[in-house]
């Protein structure tokens, strides 16, 4: 069996050039390492690109899950794309550089801890983790909005040619289980999703309103349905581990210079597989 580990990282935000500097240094220990990037590499296609070269050169396997940042329609990006168009592009780029997608077959890991089908997802959120007291997603967003607390989501990732971004994320989710359900049922899944399949790693957040841009309750049984290892993600700022239903998951982001001063520090990557001995973990 091949030896390696495979590692994961997210939210390296690379236009901040402390986080790029985090970015230059993350290197595998060894040739057959793997590395998983879980969303929010930065919002220029330019900035994604460096990034995912430069990893792409040094891991033997690297494999991509867009953020929302990714697919931003930002006002100082001279590449314009907006929604379905500006992914498929990002894919298309991946693809040159020999970067994995969720539209690729998914890869099997073959190292310790494996086999195990490793599933880059884009399912994107549809407001279902809706704020305190809401009933519907309108009572939801109008309360995020009296509150001040609205992603940028909201003025700059774009559904086109979808209507909103809760119809492209149920097209997403169709999509995505009809693929998972494929996998082979011997394997057990590492499942790779900017946002955390299920609702509890939310519970945490500063601000409860923010919530409905972090995922879907049509996700909620995936870690046990398809039979997870362990399920990465990011998009919350909130690196740490717990477990849902027994599976393990990770929450692997670099995240904002800001946050990682209140923070204790961890290093940028965190091996998934094989399992890190507890005590000993990345
Ligand atoms: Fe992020
Ligand atoms: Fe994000």
């Amino acid at each position: 069996m091949a030896q390696g580990k495979l590692f994961a990282v997210s939210d390296q935000h690379v236009a901040h050039e402390e986080n790029r500097r985090i970015t230059e240094s993350l290197r595998p220990e060894s040739d057959e390492d793997w590395l998983v990037v879980a969303g929010d590499v930065g919002e220029k296609f330019e900035d994604v690109g460096w990034a995912l070269e430069l990893l792409a050169g040094r891991f033997a396997k690297v494999v991509w899950a867009p953020g929302n940042h990714e697919l931003w329609t930002h006002p100082r990006d001279p590449a314009a794309l907006r929604g379905v168009e500006r992914y498929e592009a990002l894919v298309g780029m991946c693809r040159a550089l020999g970067v994995l997608t969720p539209e690729d077959p998914y890869p099997v890991w073959p190292g310790p801890g494996g086999p195990v089908t490793v599933a880059p997802l884009f399912v994107l959120y549809d407001y279902s983790f809706l704020a305190p007291g809401a009933r519907t997603k309108e009572e939801s967003l109008r309360m995020a909005h009296d509150s001040g607390i609205v992603c940028t989501d909201e003025y700059l990732l774009h559904p086109d040619p979808f209507p909103s971004r809760d119809a492209w994320c149920r097209a997403r989710v169709a999509l995505t289980e009809q693929r998972l359900a494929a996998v082979d049922p011997e394997h057990r899944t590492v499942l790779v999703n900017h946002y955390p399949l299920v609702r509890e790693p939310t519970r945490i957040l500063r601000h409860p309103e923010f919530a409905q841009w972090c995922g879907t309750e049509l996700t909620a049984d995936w870690h046990t349905r398809f039979r997870a290892e362990a399920v990465v993600y990011g998009h919350l700022h909130i690196p740490r581990s717990t477990r849902h239903d027994g599976v393990r998951f990770e929450e692997v982001s670099i995240g904002y210079p800001r946050e990682r001063r209140s923070r204790p520090p961890r290093g940028p990557l965190h091996q998934i597989l094989p399992h890190p001995v507890r005590g000993a973990a990345a």
